[in-house]
């Protein structure tokens, strides 16, 4: 059965805003997609007196809803603080597009994952900002609020499919409950094990189906 897009997301992916690479970019980050495979790679130029994004560019390897989410969270995102920018999501992202069909809803988390990831270079490189001592229950809940259960396209938090998380010295269990028989299963767990084991200051993760 055809997918089908609403007017803007054919319009964003035909004609994307802000589709290329800066050179000398303040910060650069690449993000894949464990759902799909497909990637994005993500520039910025920051005034580093403001911390205002001056310049927003992204190349993409993904599939049309993902040009689309790239184009308007890069209109978003320029001229916002670093703070403002790492504040825009998936959820908002599809917003701005009309909606997105549930299957491509991961396309735009991941459009949005590499923007904050770049942001968050810069963050670390040229601001200090020490994102190890940050890692808690609300930071680990936060990232898994990046994880979607694809045939409904919300995350695993919001669909209160997370029953526990656990920290002890950056060893992270996670506790899900999901049908043992549901072949969404699996995929699920990889991507909590990608996005969580990408955190800093963790060393694993374990996932429990209970
Ligand atoms: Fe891979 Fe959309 S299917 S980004």
């Amino acid at each position: 059965m055809a997918i089908k897009y609403t007017t803007k997301v054919i319009e964003h992916f035909k004609n994307p805003h802000n589709i290329g690479i800066i050179e000398n970019a303040d910060a650069c980050a690449t993000e894949g997609s464990p759902a799909c495979g497909d990637e994005i790679t993500v520039y910025l130029k920051i005034n580093k007196e403001t911390d205002r994004i001056e310049d927003v560019k992204f190349q993409s390897y993904g599939c049309a809803s993902n040009i689309a989410t790239g184009s308007i969270i890069t209109d978003l995102a320029k001229g916002k603080t670093v703070d403002e920018a790492e504040a825009i999501t998936w959820k908002q992202a599809a917003e701005e597009l009309g909606g997105l069909p549930p299957v491509k809803m991961h396309c735009s988390v991941l459009a949005v994952d590499g923007l904050r990831s770049a942001i968050r270079k810069y963050k670390r490189d040229v601001k200090g900002i020490d994102y190890d001592s940050s890692l808690d229950v609300k930071t680990i809940t936060e990232e898994l609020r990046h994880v979607l259960y694809p045939p409904v396209g919300a995350d695993i938090i919001t669909l209160k499919m997370v029953k526990y998380i656990g920290i002890d010295d950056g060893a992270v269990r996670v506790e899900v409950s999901i049908s043992s028989d549901d072949k969404f299963l699996d995929p699920t767990i990889d991507e909590i094990v990608e996005h969580v084991g990408r955190m800093s200051g963790v060393k694993s993760v374990h996932v429990e189906n209970v």
